[in-house]
């Protein structure tokens, strides 16, 4: 899309007729709870700025920050300066900038102050008095599960969580959503109390990756490969997501929740669900949500789970030229911390279609480097009429899902060496979305902060679905704490060992991205 200014509204109707064009938000404001920390200044108020710049939010639009700095409105205005210029996607406008500005707000309190939520409260009656926000509000929890319970009690209390027939409240949550089952439930319980299921949005950034989305169109727009996606012709599906960065000023969150809390049980499980579902019946999310929740509840985890999961723990070594400490080295963690950098684990589905085909899942940090991929390996061909050291260099074939860097798709075959000889080797044929389209792909928080103000739920995981993704993985997170430390593996390696041993004893391994 062209950058479109900010009041040139497009009409409705004729988003009705042709849903290729960028839906506009309706007039509302968005309050961030947890503005000053890293996720909003990085993230979040940098999407705000890139939706305003491409013309998808309305003129009746504020963003208000609450938090205890001492800050006033242009304080405020300041720092979402500084985030904006520092990570915006899009171009810096003045234009756009002074036309946005004009609706920031901030509140200083603290979450137990209730004089503070009714000072947030008069204070977005301004913006829908000067800037016709409409009375609609979305309240972003960027904040640790365990402020919850307060804010949304404040929220009630001060009648900001009250929608009427004509206004709108939401709710945008951020992970993680509990540390375990039982937990998630008591937080869903709270949140549910003072909002309703469909004002719930609980992000998981993974799902506003065009990529990601992109799953759906590789599976359901296309004849090619619906036939071989099943255990029919798929050998096994590994899903990765490496990152070479260190956990260095993050203990605070990182510590005691560990990889697969940050992301096995979000995104890894949802991008296993979007592979492994079958077609909804449309792209409602409504629709969408049972197909994931089908696979969901069909997902076990292969046992015993000490052979079929692995865990590890970054000690110092070598990032590319540069040194690099330990995890019990860095600032803030325990130096006894049991906290795993890296997980790993193997699932079935029990379908008709995924019998027998085991799901790996890893990430990591501190990996040799970053990518998150999706391979579906392929069995071999059941003969093959050549003579043996014709193929000694053919791997199984694969279709590989490149969800970041290098967005793509590759796909891996084999074909003959040119020379005299019927000598097969590996190849690839590879989509590359920088060489396919101009346009460059929205952030994934533009794509959610919009669909938010939407009221487009379809990106965002149900309750269920965090229940089921907790009930996945509750079972091997018991059994770690049981087992003691986690392995350790040097830092820009793939991970521990143990790793490679588990897929030793199902006859695979890990690719190597
Ligand atoms: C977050 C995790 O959800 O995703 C982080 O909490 C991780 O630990 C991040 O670094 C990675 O996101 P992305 O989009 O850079 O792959």
């Amino acid at each position: 899309m062209p950058n479109r200014p900010t009041d040139q509204w497009v009409n409705p109707l004729r988003d009705e007729r042709d849903k290729r064009l960028p839906r506009i938000a309706g007039p509302c404001s968005l309050v961030i709870f947890g503005v000053t920390g890293d996720l909003a200044r990085r993230k979040l108020m940098p999407a705000v700025y890139d939706l305003a710049n491409r013309g998808l939010l309305p003129p009746g639009f504020a963003l208000v920050g609450f938090a205890r700095r001492d800050w006033d409105h242009e304080d405020f205005g300041q720092v979402v300066h500084d985030a904006v210029r520092e990570h915006a996607r899009t171009p810096f406008r003045e234009d756009v900038w002074e036309r946005l500005s004009e609706g920031f707000r901030f509140v200083r309190g603290t979450f137990d102050d209730d004089a503070a939520f009714d000072r947030l409260r008069d204070t977005l009656l301004e913006p829908d008095k000067e800037r016709g926000t409409g009375g609609n509000h979305a309240f972003y929890f960027s904040i640790p599960p365990d402020a919850f319970p307060v804010v949304c009690e404040q929220l009630s209390r001060s009648g900001l969580a009250d929608q009427t027939e004509d206004t709108w409240r939401r709710v945008v949550i951020e992970k993680p959503f509990g540390h375990d089952l039982e937990s998630a439930k008591e937080l869903n319980t709270v949140v549910n109390k003072v909002f309703p299921e469909n004002s719930v949005f609980r992000i998981d950034h993974y799902l506003g990756k065009e990529t990601v989305q992109n799953i759906l169109a590789l599976r359901f727009a296309n004849q090619l490969f619906d036939p071989v996606w099943s255990s029919h012709y798929v050998d096994h599906v590994q899903i990765t997501m490496a990152e070479d960065i260190g956990l260095g000023g993050r203990a605070g969150y990182y510590d005691g929740i560990g990889a697969a809390r940050d992301v096995i049980q979000n995104h890894l499980i949802q991008l296993m669900a979007l592979v492994a579902m079958e077609e909804p019946i449309s792209f409602e999310p409504h629709e969408l949500q049972t197909e994931k929740i089908k696979v969901l509840s069909a997902t076990r985890n292969i046992l015993p789970l000490d052979e079929n999961t692995a865990r590890g723990q970054y000690e110092a070594g070598w990032q590319g030229s540069e040194k690099v400490p330990g995890l019990l080295d860095e600032t803030g963690f325990a130096h006894d911390s049991t906290t795993e950098t890296f997980a790993a684990l193997a699932l079935e589905v029990d379908s008709r279609r995924w019998a027998g085909v085991p799901f790996y899942l890893r990430t990591g940090k501190r990996l040799g480097r970053r990518v998150t991929e999706i391979a579906l390996v392929f069995k071999r061909a059941p003969h093959l009429p050549f003579d043996q050291t014709m193929t000694e260099e053919l791997s199984q074939n694969a279709l590989v899902i490149r969800v970041q860097p290098d967005e793509g798709i590759t796909l891996r075959f084999g074909s003959k060496v040119p020379g005299s000889s019927m000598e097969v080797r590996d190849v690839n044929m590879d989509f590359s979305y920088g060489q396919a389209f101009t346009e460059s792909s929205p952030e994934a928080y533009e794509r959610l902060i919009l669909d938010v103000l939407l009221g487009v739920p379809s990106l965002f995981p149900v309750n269920a679905e965090v229940e089921l993704s907790w009930q996945i993985l509750d079972p091997v997170l018991e059994h770690w704490a049981a087992s003691g430390k986690p392995d350790g593996y040097e830092a820009g390696t793939w991970g521990p060992q143990s790793a490679e041993d588990m897929m030793a004893r199902h006859g695979r391994a890990w690719r190597r991205p």
